[in-house]
């Protein structure tokens, strides 16, 4: 995608404009008869104007009541101008933000940039002819914005975090037999060398021998090696907090002997989108010259079926030394993320750790695709994160849970130190996450559950097609950015 900002549009440029309701009803009135159309405002209405002072086409996309209208109204707006533009094969568009509405400040580029960028995305790889037919804006220009070079950066960067966020979606829709562990090895290397980020990568015998137990007894039933994957970005100072970035990488969930039935098993490809958001985050990070230094932790296995598989009722060690009774094989997510992040506090030390995780079919009973859920033994940055992720310009929404003691205490087993279920059915997003916590130590913590948001499961809603959404590429990557970490007190440091 190119981006630039032009004082005034040519003649023969496609024009877009937006319109509220009420800025429409006061257009159209200083319009010729001629130009009339249908067009009324109303969110998602689109109407193209051929011919008119001089342009090949002036598109009007409309933004709803004005009573309603914020920044997710311009998202909105632009992919519904997006899908009309993909059909009608449309390469560049020249933007007219200034009139139509009464909103002001920053972000209104932005934001139209995303919603184009978003809305034109499909996963077209195993459909070979409609891939080859493609057409989508290549090229947007934005007209008569004051602040021209600032902007422009903001857009540039804006570019760079959907094309990342494009990019966790191919990864989420590809199938699994495509993304595994090696492939994600092959990506973080590649990226490392072209964003100048340091990667390395801890191989399945490694995993064996420094003791990472649970990431090696859900990897038993698979034919595919187990990996866990570090990306360093060092953009801050020496010495400057470590930030950690956790993904959850199941690059295929059949949910082991506790098999996933019909109807829940056929998406969980998916299971990996965490992992993909991490490499969304990292790349963004680098590529955006972000002034802090974080490290991006990805763990990646199947969880199969194979007669060499762990079996409920085992017991395993976990890094830290505690011990884990299986109570169920389909509760996969908690145990790699355990392992990763008790490796990622003893040997990396971070003075924060962020993971992100499609753990929980309850997380979407709870919040639907709406919100994410968020546990955390850090109940300020927890609440900075749920308010920052609301703010219009993010919109990646996260809710915080709970995190009582009792819920912590269900996790107790009867023949093992901990055991990877807390209470059947109950509150399963928060049992999952102190599960989770029980391995941070005293490390601040933020556990973001995308079961829900991670990948959209119906039809679409406005610019989040159905299959991979690349949910919490931006709002970690912002948030990395804009918020302030402490450095941890430690002894002997
Ligand atoms: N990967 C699933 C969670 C999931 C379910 C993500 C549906 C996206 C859509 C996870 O590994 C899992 O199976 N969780 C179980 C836990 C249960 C066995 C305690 C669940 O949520 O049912
Ligand atoms: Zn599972
Ligand atoms: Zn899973």
């Amino acid at each position: 995608m190119k981006c630039e900002i032009a004082k005034n549009a040519k003649k023969g440029e496609n024009l877009l404009v937006f319109f509220t309701e009420e800025g429409w009803k006061k257009e159209k009135g200083k319009l010729k008869k001629e130009l009339d159309s249908d067009f009324s405002g109303k969110a998602k209405e689109v109407a193209v104007l051929y011919g008119v002072g001089g342009f090949r086409r002036i598109i009007l996309s409309g933004l709803g009541k004005k009573k309603k209208l914020d920044l997710e109204s311009f998202r909105k707006a632009a992919n519904s101008f997006a899908v009309k533009a993909k059909k009608m094969k449309l390469k560049k568009v020249s933007v007219d933000a200034s009139k139509g509405h009464s909103l002001s400040g920053e972000g209104i580029e932005n934001a139209i940039l995303e919603g184009i960028m978003l809305g034109q995305y499909s996963f077209l790889k195993y459909k070979q002819k409609e891939a080859k037919e493609e057409v989508k804006i290549g090229s947007v220009k934005f007209l008569s914005s004051p602040g021209g070079q600032k902007l422009k950066k903001r857009l540039e960067n804006t570019i760079k975090i959907m094309q990342n966020t494009m990019i966790a979606r191919d990864l989420v829709n590809s199938s699994s037999d495509e993304v595994t562990s090696l492939e994600f090895e092959k990506i973080s290397k590649s990226i490392s060398k072209k964003c100048g980020i340091k990667a390395s990568v801890m191989n399945e015998n490694e995993i064996k021998k420094k003791g990472l137990g649970l990431i090696a007894a859900v990897n038993r039933g698979s034919n595919l090696p187990a990996r866990l994957i570090f990306l360093e970005h060092s953009g801050g100072k020496k010495g400057d907090p470590l930030i950690a970035v956790v993904g959850k990488g199941i690059s295929f969930d059949s949910g082991g002997y506790n098999l996933k039935p019909s109807g829940h098993i056929e998406q969980m490809r998916m299971d990996m989108a965490g992992a993909a958001t991490v490499l969304g985050v990292m790349k963004s990070l680098a590529e955006l010259k972000v002034k802090k230094n974080v490290i991006g932790v990805m763990a990646i296995t199947e969880n199969m079926i194979d007669a060499n598989a762990y079996k409920p009722g085992d017991v395993f060690k976990a890094y830290d030394g505690t011990t884990v009774e299986i109570k169920n094989t389909d509760a996969e997510g908690r145990l790699i993320l355990a392992d990763s992040v008790a490796y990622t506090v003893k040997n990396k030390k971070p003075d924060f750790i962020f993971d992100t995780a499609t753990l929980t079919g309850s997380c979407i009973t709870c919040l639907g695709e709406m919100a994410a859920g968020v546990i955390s033994n850090d109940e300020k940055k927890a609440a900075e994160l749920q308010k920052f992720s609301h703010m219009p310009e993010i919109f990646e929404r996260v809710w915080v849970l709970p995190s009582y003691d009792e819920a912590g205490e269900s996790l107790k087993s009867e023949i093992a130190d901990l055991k990877n279920l807390g209470w059947k059915g109950k509150a399963g997003t928060i049992t999952a996450g102190l599960f989770i916590g029980k391995f941070v130590k005293n490390t601040p913590w933020i556990h973001i559950d995308i079961a829900g948001t991670g990948m959209n499961d119906g039809k679409r809603r406005d610019y989040i097609p159905e299959g991979g959404t690349g949910f919490g590429v931006k709002l970690l990557t912002e948030f990395i950015k804009e918020s302030s970490f402490k450095k941890m007190k430690r002894k002997n440091r």
